[in-house]
């Protein structure tokens, strides 16, 4: 019998019929309960939504609410290895197999700057002056447009007449680009920004005559300032095209290229490869 009693005491601790008690508590203390979490959820939930949308007001679609202000944008050459260890360059020039994906890598690069695309997706700006698409006030002016950058400005380094890009005569071209700032305005009194390429160390007796395409290695202010992916959708970056035309055979040089503009500080304390971009070129050759 006393198993029996213990049973029913278990029992009536689920469902207990004399105090009309589930799990020890009546209906309507289980209703309060319920209700409580209810309401108490429902206001967690209206919270965080509320939040949510208060923050999403604040965030523009078509520009990075913060930027960690780079005050001097990044170099950076083609063609590049992957992955991106050494920009070095080294071929032998009697081995085509050396240096043919050169070549490639740059024809891949260049390929959306084909003055067809170019002519079909960007707009012809007005060179030496900014390219300002300024919104007026809440009034967004999107998408904005974006100015031609043709391949055939590059001339001897568009891969277009000379699908070597020099390599196979050992007059290399190599191409630079400046990292995309949003908002930058890089050069003050319409001086644009330009790019020079000179060697390292003691190496200025064997990297030989250059030539910068276009003249002068500069970047037009046509092309600044950019306004972020998503309102300037058919961005073309600019480029220069830098030939080797002398560069000493079967000996290591060691060049630097560096962004030149009255208003961009080079190599600050913060980071000193800034503005600037190194590598070493080697052609060899058998004869
Ligand atoms: C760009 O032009 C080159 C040379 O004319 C051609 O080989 C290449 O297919 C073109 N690329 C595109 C994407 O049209
Ligand atoms: C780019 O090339 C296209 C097609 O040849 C031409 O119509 C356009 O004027 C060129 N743009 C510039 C800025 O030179
Ligand atoms: C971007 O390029 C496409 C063609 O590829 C063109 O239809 C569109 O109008 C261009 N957008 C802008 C904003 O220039
Ligand atoms: C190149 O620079 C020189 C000297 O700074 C200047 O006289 C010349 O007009 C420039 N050429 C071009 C095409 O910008
Ligand atoms: C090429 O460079 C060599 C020295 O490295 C020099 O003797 C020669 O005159 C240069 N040739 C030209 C065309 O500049």
């Amino acid at each position: 019998m006393a198993k029996d009693g213990e049973k029913s005491e278990w029992k009536e601790c689920v469902w207990n019929p004399r105090t009309r008690e589930f799990l020890g508590r009546t209906a309507s203390s289980w209703g309060l309960i319920i209700l409580f979490y209810i309401v108490f959820y429902l206001f967690l939930a209206g919270l965080f939504a509320l939040t949510m949308y208060i923050m999403l007001q604040t965030l523009d679609d078509h520009k990075p609410t913060w930027q960690d202000r780079l005050s001097t944008p990044g170099l950076v050459i083609r063609p590049h290895h992957e992955p991106q260890e050494t920009n070095d360059i080294i071929y032998t020039i009697q081995k085509t197999e050396s240096w043919d994906k050169f070549p490639q890598k740059l024809d891949e690069f260049l390929s959306p700057y084909n003055d067809s695309i170019q002519a079909q997706k960007n707009h012809e700006c007005t060179p030496e002056q900014y390219f300002l698409q300024e919104d007026s006030g809440e009034v967004k002016n999107n998408p904005k447009r974006s100015c031609q950058f043709n391949r055939t400005i590059l001339e001897e380094c568009s891969g277009l007449q000379d699908r070597s890009y020099g390599y196979q005569e050992g007059k290399p071209c190599i191409i630079i680009k400046l990292n995309r700032v949003i908002g930058m305005l890089p050069g003050k009194d319409g001086q644009p920004p330009s790019v020079t390429c000179g060697a390292k160390r003691d190496d200025s007796d064997k990297i030989g005559e250059m030539l910068y395409f276009p003249s002068n290695g500069t970047f037009d202010l046509m092309y600044y300032p950019y306004y972020g992916k998503k309102a300037q959708v058919n961005y073309s970056q600019p480029l220069v095209a830098v030939k080797f035309l002398n560069i000493t055979v079967n000996q290591d040089v060691n060049i630097e290229c560096k962004i030149n503009s009255n208003n961009i500080p080079i190599g600050n304390e913060r980071d000193k490869f800034a503005g600037r971009v190194s590598f070493r070129l080697r052609i060899n050759s058998d004869k």
